[in-house]
């Protein structure tokens, strides 16, 4: 069956209008019938994602059904998916980022904050056993730490601003309201898509050169079964498990970071290349979705991974900055690779 002209202009605006997430705008062409049109296949669009018996969703369910059915009409657009009127599962993935994966990803930021502040407040910093010594051994290059900044200034600011993206309107609309929420994401929208490119190149650079780290060990289980001498409490308590030049902590931190990160390397570059990359309509909103899986995941470990680097590992944050360790904290935190440099002679030591 061929859809009607009306029918044909009515769909047009639908599509643009789910495409972009915003509610139906009926162009100047458009008539008030057609705008009501609209509303009504959106209704019965909305009633079946609901799960609503099609009863519920009005008269307008056999146009919907034909659409569903993949009912082609004629658009003014020139994309190579312009006779994709709609897809069925796409409305799922829109009431997904609207609804859990807005909640989840705020979760991640706050909710990891307050738990490892509780844990810290309760369990107190991993404290250096036998204090400082006052020599430093040097444990990563001066390029190592450029490369660290490069990807981490830039991931905090794109977990803040992603954030608000996100879950600005659904997570903080109701007290921010719908200026508080525009003016968010116009400060946000610039500073995420300009972050994006330092910490893709730092990213993909200390993927690169710190992959060599980051092989498993058979002594990595036993770092896990004592949760690696972190906790100041019971059985764990005191225990300084093996380690080579990264814990098994910081090697599922790595991995993590790697496929996560890869993950949400690609699926930006998607969402901020559409010109060159042309996606499909469920190619966009797959893109969305996945690049908010790996926002949650990367967000709650980057909560952990700081709080660990300034305040849990007493001895660990010069590591970052000036690029040695204290003696004490090498033989304590990662004492295979202490033994090897040792035993080996590339161990160096800070000069003064
Ligand atoms: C204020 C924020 C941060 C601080 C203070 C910090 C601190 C540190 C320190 C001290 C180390 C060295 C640990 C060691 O020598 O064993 C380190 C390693 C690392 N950091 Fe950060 N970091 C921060 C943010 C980030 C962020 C946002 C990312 C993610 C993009 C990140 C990713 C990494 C990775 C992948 C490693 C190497 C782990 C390994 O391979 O062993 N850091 N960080």
């Amino acid at each position: 069956m061929r859809l009607s002209v009306t029918l044909r202009r009515a769909l047009a605006t639908l599509v643009l209008a789910t495409a972009f997430a915003v509610p139906a705008l009926a162009s100047e062409a458009t008539s008030e019938a057609d705008a009501q049109l609209v509303q009504s296949v959106m209704a019965a669009q909305a009633a079946e994602v609901a799960g609503e018996t099609p009863a519920a969703s009005g008269e307008l369910n056999p146009l919907w059904s034909e659409v569903k059915a993949g009912e082609t009409g004629r658009t003014t657009s020139d994309s190579r998916f312009h006779n994709n009127l709609i897809n069925t599962y796409d409305p799922n993935l829109i009431q997904a980022r609207a609804g859990w994966l807005s909640q989840v990803l705020t979760l991640a930021l706050f909710g990891m904050i307050v738990i490892f502040a509780l844990f810290v407040l309760v369990n107190g910093a991993a404290k250096l056993e036998k204090g400082f010594s006052g020599v430093e051994v040097l444990r990563w290059s001066k390029a190592d730490i450029f490369i660290h900044w490069l990807m981490a200034i830039p991931c905090i600011l794109l977990i803040l601003t992603g954030l608000s993206l996100m879950a600005g309107r659904f997570v903080f609309g109701s007290f921010l309201g719908p200026e508080g929420v525009g003016a968010l994401a116009a400060i946000a929208k610039p500073i995420h898509d300009y972050m994006a490119i330092p910490f893709i190149v730092g990213a993909i650079l200390a993927m690169i050169r710190w992959m060599k780290h980051n092989i498993p060990a058979a002594y990595d289980l036993k770092w896990f079964l004592v949760v690696g001498g972190y906790l100041n409490f019971g059985p764990f308590k005191g225990k300084h498990p093996d380690s080579g030049f990264s814990n098994a902590g910081e090697k599922l931190w790595f991995w993590s970071f790697t496929i996560f990160g890869l993950a949400i390397i690609g699926s930006g570059i998607v969402m901020l290349f559409p010109e060159q990359v042309d996606p499909s309509r469920t190619a966009s909103l797959t893109a969305i979705f996945i690049h908010g899986i790996s926002a949650i995941v990367l967000t709650g470990f980057t909560v952990v991974h700081i709080f660990m680097a300034t305040v849990l590992s007493e001895g660990g944050f010069p590591a970052m900055t000036s690029g040695y360790v204290d003696e004490n904290w090498a033989k304590q935190h990662h004492n295979v690779w202490y033994d090897e440099i040792k035993a080996d002679g590339t161990i160096q030591y800070k000069q003064g």
